[in-house]
């Protein structure tokens, strides 16, 4: 094996947010690599090599993916120094194009075999966890900056992942994987508290300013996409307290000849819905995901819109004081009690079921149970610079093509929880794990 030289001399030195030390990266770092290798326990090993979604790699791509981009990330890009293995850094950095010969090729051909796949990312994991530590070689030539920024987003970039991978072990057949708990231990029925629902009424919004994305001072880490911050000022509408849920699709598909969502079956005439490792009579109470399309021609027939993303925030961050906040129901870190995020469920769980994290407005969900469409197309802010660490993070989307999507689904980690991430899709995308609700 050649011999690998770092320069991890502003790993050592490089400023990080306050309170946020080498341990809290490490033990993050750790903790995201420990989940990945959960999930990729789904599977059954017969299935390593299935695309379950057509357009996406197999799933043998992603558990070389992973630890590829921290290597061509914070090890070659950032630190400037060389990886561990070319040929599986170029494959593993974009996978294969599946429209091309390759897809049809045997796997193996074009594949590493998994234990190949495994090693690679154990000796990857070694690395990294040494350069996070600070394990240092004099050589100054990087900017201290860029080390730093490239620590925060290959940790955020294994989360995102994970949510990704979920929507697509998803989309496997319930014989090509193994069912578990949540990933987030036994929190259990948390999610499902008996709360009398309150009805699902529109809510006055008065006129206010809003806080778009945010600032690098003040956050210490963010994507592009969330920088710089941006005020701007939102005129009264009305939303409404909950999310569209699967009994309210049912009654739309009825009056309008609608078609079902992607995550329903129909089942000996009834519908059901096709959960992450169960088929279910539909829950009719349960929030409904849909594509930006569905929701938008729900909307539509209700004489309704969809948010915009300053509508949202002004419904989730705004209060009536005109201060805003860190997440709908306060400043307190995001729990259990707060909605359905952070793994404790696969599935989405009755729309209401948080009292505890209603905005300050009332409005339930707003983080967490899928998240939440809105109409605004995914741009950059004014200001706009591509990132450093990994330049084509956003701007390869900014081509009209994609909306802007906010909140928390089921799967999102709570590290990605705060005021100006942003998520985005396009308008037909069916696998994705999101929801809506209708303003006016
Ligand atoms: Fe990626």
């Amino acid at each position: 094996m050649r011999n690998r030289v770092y320069n991890l001399q502003e790993m050592k030195h490089a400023a990080f947010p306050s309170g946020v030390t080498r341990e809290t990266l490490i033990h993050w770092f750790r903790e995201g690599r420990a989940r990945t290798k959960e999930i990729f326990r789904i599977p059954v090993p017969a299935a390593y090599f299935d695309r379950p979604i057509a357009l996406r790699n197999p799933i043998v791509f992603y558990e070389g993916h992973l630890p590829a981009f921290c290597i061509n990330t914070l090890i070659k890009l950032a630190l400037g120094r060389e990886g561990i293995d070319e040929r599986l850094e170029v494959l593993f950095a974009r996978g294969i194009d599946p429209d091309s010969e390759d897809a049809v090729k045997d796997p193996g051909s074009v594949w590493p075999s998994r234990e190949a796949v495994q090693a690679y990312g154990t000796t990857a994991d070694a690395i990294i966890e040494r350069v996070l530590s600070g394990e240092t070689i004099e050589d100054e030539r990087v900017p201290q900056l860029r080390g730093a920024e490239a620590a925060f987003a290959i940790l955020e970039h294994e989360q995102m992942h994970q949510e990704t991978l979920l929507y697509m072990l998803h989309n496997l057949p319930f014989d090509r994987k193994v069912a578990r708990a949540p990933l987030a231990g036994a929190s259990g029925t948390s999610g499902a508290l008996p709360t009398p629902r309150e009805p699902n009424e529109p809510i006055a919004i008065p006129a206010g300013m809003v806080t778009l994305g945010a600032d690098r001072s003040t956050l210490g880490f963010a994507w592009d996409n969330e920088l710089p911050a941006q005020r701007v000022e939102v005129e009264a509408f009305s939303i409404d307290r909950h999310s569209v849920t699967n009994g309210d699709w049912l009654e739309f598909m009825r009056a309008t000849g609608a078609s079902a969502p992607h995550f329903w079956r129909e089942v000996e005439g009834s519908w059901h819905r096709v959960g992450m490792f169960t088929l279910e009579p539909l829950p009719l109470d349960a929030a409904v995901y849909v594509t930006h399309e569905e929701a938008e021609a729900y909307a539509r027939w209700k004489g309704k819109r969809l948010p915009t993303e300053a509508e949202y925030h002004r419904a989730a961050y705004g209060t009536p004081s005109g201060e805003e906040r860190l997440y709908p129901w306060g400043d307190a870190s995001p729990d259990e009690t707060r909605g359905n995020f952070g793994f404790t469920q696969w599935d989405p769980v009755p729309v209401g079921s948080y009292p505890a994290g209603a905005s300050a407005w009332g409005v339930h969900d707003l983080v967490g149970n899928g998240w939440e469409w809105t109409s605004t197309v995914f741009e950059g802010f004014p200001g706009f610079e591509p990132m450093a660490s990994y330049p084509v993070y956003s701007s390869d989307f900014f081509d009209g093509q994609h909306y802007v999507m906010k909140g928390a689904s089921p799967v999102t980690a709570r590290e990605l929880i705060r005021p100006s991430f942003r998520n985005w899709f396009r308008p037909n995308y069916p696998y994705v794990y999101a929801k809506f609700r209708c303003v006016a």
